[in-house]
């Protein structure tokens, strides 16, 4: 199960993201917001971050302006690992050596073509299980 979440400003790109999830076949749960009245992003952010690290969601797609804000949110939550990404070469190398569990986009950053690119290498993307990769999260961890 994948977790969706954005604020007002990345509303329409969760929109959009859901929808290419569904043609993918992709089971999602959506975590808000529900709609464009301006609202606050560590709500959205916290509460995808909570299911991924409680194991209601494997992995998770945070929207906001910039991704940055919803970003630092969700990574205050121990366990969480949400990488914003502009390219599809982040997104592969965040998943591949962070073992990345949160991708974080910029609906004000990147164009929705962009976008739906970034989730698919995002979820297609294996952690890499490299040793020394394993080592360098265990230190972020502490
Ligand atoms: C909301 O205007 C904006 O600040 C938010 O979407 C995000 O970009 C914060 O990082």
């Amino acid at each position: 199960m994948l977790g969706i979440g954005s604020d007002h400003g990345g509303y329409q790109l969760k929109q959009a993201i859901m929808k290419h999830l569904e043609a993918r076949g992709i089971a999602f749960t959506d975590y808000g917001t529900y709609g464009e009245e301006s609202c606050d992003y560590p709500e959205y952010g916290r509460a995808v971050a909570l299911a991924v690290a409680g194991g209601a969601c494997d992995r998770g797609i945070l929207i906001c302006g910039t991704g940055i804000g919803i970003s630092i949110a969700a990574n205050k939550i121990p366990g969480i690992r949400a990488a914003v990404c502009g390219d599809c070469f982040s997104a592969e190398a965040t998943r591949a050596h962070n073992d990345a569990n949160i991708l974080a986009l910029g609906a004000r950053v990147v164009g929705e073509g962009l976008a739906l690119k970034i989730v698919d290498t995002f979820l297609d993307t294996p952690f890499s299980n490299d040793e020394r990769h394993i080592r360098r999260i265990r230190k972020i961890e502490g």
